[in-house]
């Protein structure tokens, strides 16, 4: 079981026991993170599940598709560790990975 670390805007911290196999998006909503509203439910339709990757993990997470891409493109305050949680296949490779929310969806 991947644990994940969401980081609020404010900063606030909700470290969450995830599931691989499950998103990154999913895990949030299942553990009702705030600032992960992820409206489309998981179709890569509305860019609310956007986070921000932290640097040390990056690397490790199979690079965006194009559809993400696109959806990331028109995402607000979207910078290059942008990312769509509910794209993000968690792993038990991913156990400690940090994400932080962006203001907007606060
Ligand atoms: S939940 Fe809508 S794009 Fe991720």
């Amino acid at each position: 079981m991947p644990k994940i670390t969401f980081i609020e805007h404010d900063n606030t911290e909700h470290t969450v026991e995830a599931l691989a196999g499950q998103s990154l998006m999913q895990a949030a909503i299942d553990n009702s993170v705030p600032g992960i509203l992820a409206d489309c439910g998981g179709y890569c339709n509305c860019a609310t599940c956007h986070c921000y990757i932290d640097e040390m993990w990056a690397a490790r997470i199979p690079t965006a598709k194009h559809a993400e891409l696109d959806m990331l493109s028109g995402a607000i305050e979207a910078n290059s560790n942008s990312r769509l949680g509910c794209q993000i296949q968690l792993t038990n490779e991913l156990d400690g990975l940090v994400v932080r929310l962006p203001l907007s969806q606060t």
